[in-house]
């Protein structure tokens, strides 16, 4: 008997407002058209408990939390997500694309909080071994752009009560993760027309599908 293929773990960043949910719902629809098993999920959250931790991240609440309990926050519910959601399904060749993932903690613990990439480093070793995402897809826009859509949607979370230049910080962190690991990411400018996005995303999930296509007939 072959051995099972992994599923392919895809994750999607940016700041606020630049259409991640639109455009996961739209690459969800990809791999449906392409009979490729997979979950969508989101960080932090993605379990009940993960979920739970996620809520006392983003509510915001009078006391204000200091960087390294939000830091840890984040990485305990990537524990629990990894633990019970992620690695399983991966494991089973079901792909995992997931609404965010540790570039996000590089850029907002990181770059927003200023917290140092060494100490984001230990972490990620800790929690995850050897596990990183296969692709990365950022969708970069200019933060007054996204922060204007994010206001829209209604009351502000605790992260997007944040300044305009917290999230300049958080945007400058990512383009620095994309320039130390540029084959695992894939940056598409978010905005564009919604057509155009959408083609370039097409045009990164196909080539990870042949990827993946390639894996299961080699
Ligand atoms: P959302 O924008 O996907 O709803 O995510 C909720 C917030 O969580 C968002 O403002 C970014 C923040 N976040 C971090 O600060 N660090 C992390 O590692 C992750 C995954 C999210």
């Amino acid at each position: 008997m072959s051995e099972q293929v992994r599923g392919r773990f895809i994750t999607v960043e940016g700041t606020e407002g630049v259409g991640k949910s639109t455009n996961i719902a739209f690459m969800r629809t990809l791999l449906e058209a392409a009979n490729i098993p997979h979950i969508v999920s989101r960080e932090p959250g993605g379990t009940p408990l993960a979920e739970e931790i996620r809520n006392l991240l983003v509510v915001p609440r009078e006391e204000s939390m200091c960087e390294l309990s939000e830091l840890l926050l984040v990485f305990a519910a990537r524990a629990q997500h990894l633990k019970t959601l992620i690695e399983p399904a991966l494991a089973k060749g079901v792909w995992v694309l997931c609404d965010r993932f540790t570039d996000a903690t590089y850029a907002y613990q990181g770059g927003g909080r200023g917290l140092s990439a060494d100490t984001i480093d230990q972490l990620q070793n800790l929690v995850q071994g050897s596990l990183r995402p296969d692709c990365t897809l950022l969708l970069d826009a200019p933060v007054d752009i996204g922060m204007a859509r994010a206001g829209a949607r209604g009351a502000l979370d605790r992260f997007e009560q944040e300044k305009l230049t917290f999230f300049d910080n958080v945007r400058d962190a990512y383009l620095r993760r994309v320039a130390q690991e540029p084959d695992r990411f894939a940056v598409v400018d978010a905005r564009a027309d919604l057509s155009v996005v959408q083609r370039n995303i097409a045009q990164v999930l196909k080539s990870q599908i042949e990827l993946y296509q390639g894996g299961q007939h080699g």
